[in-house]
């Protein structure tokens, strides 16, 4: 308990503060100082202070802690003002919205800065004004930002920071600089905007025309021109160099798009509205470091599965994952426009398609699947304003890397937990020994810093492991590495990059189990139609062949045969699957699946199959568990290294829903068991892994009771809408209503 917090300035945000710590009980006293006598009448009335004093001696000797609330250009005045009094050891605090110059103002009062005296903003302003708003929650969950010089008393930092915590604020410390310098950009060049906009329509003669007309983009852009007009001018005067500098680098921009206009530029009128567009959404999912999904405050969404059901209908499933990053890559690598139909709206896809943003790529969509690509050539990227954040994304990063090491400039290489987890040295080691210089944290894990300029050499490399990325990595790197680069795999692997760097007219080789490139060509812009993805189809022909009675038709399915292995594994089990009006599209196989249910039974995976049914095991696994007899899985190790440890994670929940597994170190062994209701209801957990998450939903068709299913916003990463078509289609699964 401390002795007495005097705020002076009893206005919204030092009444609220005062009350907010009232209402804490912290101090035995809080007392509030304001000029204007109604407003310590009602401070008092409505239990914002104990009371309130006129004279600022009388509050402030020997109080402990003294909170400055004043307007910002009352500062200096009453800084003069205090340090003439005895405060012995009392701790100082401001709120000002600008922190150089209440520095200055206490450096000069105090003559060289009091010791105790710590620099806060807290960011929580409203509409609302003066102390009959004061809300002692107001700063709950909102930022404060902290000052402090170097030579701060280190006791009066911690007794600062620690109220604004007990407020439930979240406390941050800047530099005096960097602050100002922040909210000039964020906060105080917007309000400029707003001010100065609605202003200058307001002097013209057709006014009126202008306001009765203006929709709802002018109402939104000048809502923050309504603010308090005599605190901005305050704000601008007192923060005037961090404003003039943002402003100045404003104003250059705004030529630039006014010379785009004038010149007819849309290219460059493209680029700039297809960044912003997502820009803000972009940032916030990087501060929050998580998949590019929005889980709102709530990270665990959870997944309910009520037992039972059939499947009939028909659906198609979203855009193939692999082959949308590989459009947008090779698309941006192109010369001329690449249009994409199909295309993967997931946030993995996505975060490809921002990282291309990032190097100055103009990238119109995604629209229903729409994107058109404005190559820049195989030497047209530019350097990334900052590091490149792929969120959950595994592909993105191996083949972005390989791409990457070649360029002239630098680049980093960011992602969301379960990324920065992932092995990287699978590509960092191949691509140093072309020539690269790759830096990894420790264990060869992101982040990646890749160092441009570099000339790599072709080589010829014998993939230890079965990994498409991989490859794939090393065919962009060899695309400007000197010679010939030639990867040979131990097992088959998907083939999307070389057909499609042959689809943009690049020569590719292939013998064997050996692709190779040489650099020095060139690839053309093309249009590409991306088929549905089988992996997300695999889903719904587990689902369809566990439910008694189902019948459904998947249409337009990638059939590709370096990623049929699901649908050979599901009928050696004795599914029931069949082909149908198979054709081309794009230089992919494609066609329409029916899938009718059926007795499955447990067998020996043939070893050969894993790699071409790599990510589909996790609902193999469900149909494993709805098969008479035993399956067995081996030489999958590479299980354990994808978005989760997939063995281990399956192999949990399978035991927590009652079916008899054992993981083992490359597979797993599972005691299946073809009675309707076998498997039980339960808490499963998916860690953040999408295909553990859809995996168990379809478990429920043949559960006894519901499944629970935690951390399921990453599904967004593969397949957005897989709720709304599940429930189409017939599996009882949706998200839980939090209470
Ligand atoms: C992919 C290759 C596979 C796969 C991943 C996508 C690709 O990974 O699991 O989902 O697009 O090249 P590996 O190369 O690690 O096997």
């Amino acid at each position: 308990m401390f002795g007495r917090l005097v705020v002076v300035g009893l206005g919204l945000i030092g009444g609220s503060f005062a009350k907010g710590l009232r209402e804490k009980g912290l101090f035995r006293e809080v007392v509030g100082v304001d000029l204007d006598l109604e407003s310590r009448r009602v401070a008092v009335e409505l239990g914002v202070v104990d009371r309130c004093e006129e004279d600022l001696s009388a509050a402030c000797v020997g109080a402990d802690v003294i909170q400055l609330a004043v307007p910002i250009l009352a500062m200096g005045k009453l800084l003069m003002a205090l340090a003439k009094l005895d405060l012995a050891g009392a701790v100082l605090t401001d709120v000002g919205s600008a922190k150089g110059s209440v520095v200055r103002a206490a450096e000069l009062a105090f003559a060289g800065l009091s010791l105790r005296f710590v620099p806060g903003h807290p960011i929580a302003g409203s509409e609302q004004s003066g102390v009959e708003a004061a809300n002692g929650q107001l700063f709950r969950r909102h930022k404060v930002i902290l000052t402090p010089l170097p030579q701060v008393d280190a006791a009066a930092l911690t007794l600062v920071d620690r109220l604004w915590r007990e407020l439930g604020a979240d406390v941050e410390h800047m530099q005096v600089e960097h602050h100002d310098q922040v909210l000039a950009a964020t906060s105080h060049l917007p309000h400029l905007l707003a001010f100065g906009l609605v202003d200058s329509l307001a002097k013209r003669s057709e006014n009126l025309e202008i306001f009765r007309y203006a929709a709802g983009g002018f109402r939104d852009f000048t809502r923050i021109a309504g603010s308090d007009p005599l605190m901005w001018h305050d704000i601008f005067l007192a923060n005037r160099e961090a404003v003039l500098r943002t402003l100045d680098a404003f104003r250059d921009d705004l030529d630039a798009l006014r010379g785009a206009i004038d010149a007819g530029d849309g290219h460059q009128l493209l680029g700039v509205f297809t960044r912003a567009r997502v820009a803000r959404e972009h940032f916030s999912k990087i501060l929050a470091r998580r998949a590019y999904v929005d889980a709102m405050d709530n990270n665990d969404l959870i997944y309910l599965a009520q037992p039972g059901g059939s499947l009939s209908g028909r659906i198609r499933v979203p855009g193939d994952k692999s082959i949308s990053h590989r459009s947008i890559m090779l698309g941006s690598l192109a010369e001329g426009t690449t249009e994409v139909e199909g295309f993967l709206e997931g946030e993995d896809a996505l975060a490809t398609l921002q990282a291309f943003r990032d190097m100055g790529v103009v990238i119109e969509g995604p629209h229903h699947g729409r994107v058109t690509i404005h190559g820049v050539g195989l030497h047209g990227l530019q350097a990334p304003p900052g590091p490149i954040y792929l969120g959950n994304s595994g592909t993105s990063m191996r083949l972005l890397s390989g791409l990457l090491a070649a360029q002239s400039f630098d680049s980093t290489l960011t992602g969301d937990a379960s990324l920065t987890k992932r092995p990287m040295n699978r590509v960092a080691k191949p691509l140093r020994e072309m020539g690269a210089v790759i830096e990894t944290a420790a264990e060869g894990r992101p982040p990646l810093v890749i160092r441009g300029g570099q000339r790599l050499s072709g080589m010829n490399y014998q993939m230890p492991m079965a990994s498409a990325q991989v490859k794939s990595s090393l065919l962009l790197a060899g695309l400007y590495a000197a010679g010939e680069t030639a990867v040979t795999e131990p097992a088959p692997t998907r083939d999307h990059t070389e057909r499609m760097l042959r689809g943009f007219g690049y020569p590719v080789s292939v013998e064997g189990s050996t692709a190779a490139v040489e650099s020095g060509h060139k690839l053309t812009a093309t249009q590409i139609e991306v088929p549905a993805d089988i992996s997300s189809a695999a889903f719904f022909l587990v689902a369809a062949s566990i439910a008694e009675g189902s019948e459904l038709l998947l249409e337009h399915v990638g059939i590709n045969p370096t990623r049929t292995g699901v649908i050979d594994i599901l009928k050696l089990m004795g599914a029931d699957i069949s082909l149908e009006n198979q054709r081309e599209v794009g230089g992919e196989p494609v066609a329409d699946l029916r899938v009718r249910a059926a007795k499955l039974k447990g067998i020996d995976i043939p070893e050969e199959l894993v790699p071409l049914a790599i990510d589909e095991f996790p609902v193999l696994f469900i149909a494993a568990a709805c098969a008479e007899g035993r399956t067995v899985l081996r030489g999958a190790e590479e299980l354990r290294v994808k978005e989760s440890d997939r063995i281990q994670v399956m192999a949990d929940g399978l035991l927590a829903l009652g079916v008899k597994c054992e993981p083992t170190p490359d597979g797993i062994i599972i005691d299946g068991n073809a009675v309707s209701g076998a498997i039980g209801g339960g808490e499963v957990h998916s860690h953040g892994d999408h295909r553990i998450a859809m995996a168990f939903s379809v478990a429920s068709l043949r559960a006894s009771a519901p499944i629970r299913i935690h951390d399921c916003a990453n599904v967004a990463t593969s397949f957005p809408n897989f709720l709304g078509l599940a429930a189409q289609v017939g599996i009882r699964v949706s998200e839980e209503v939090q209470a």
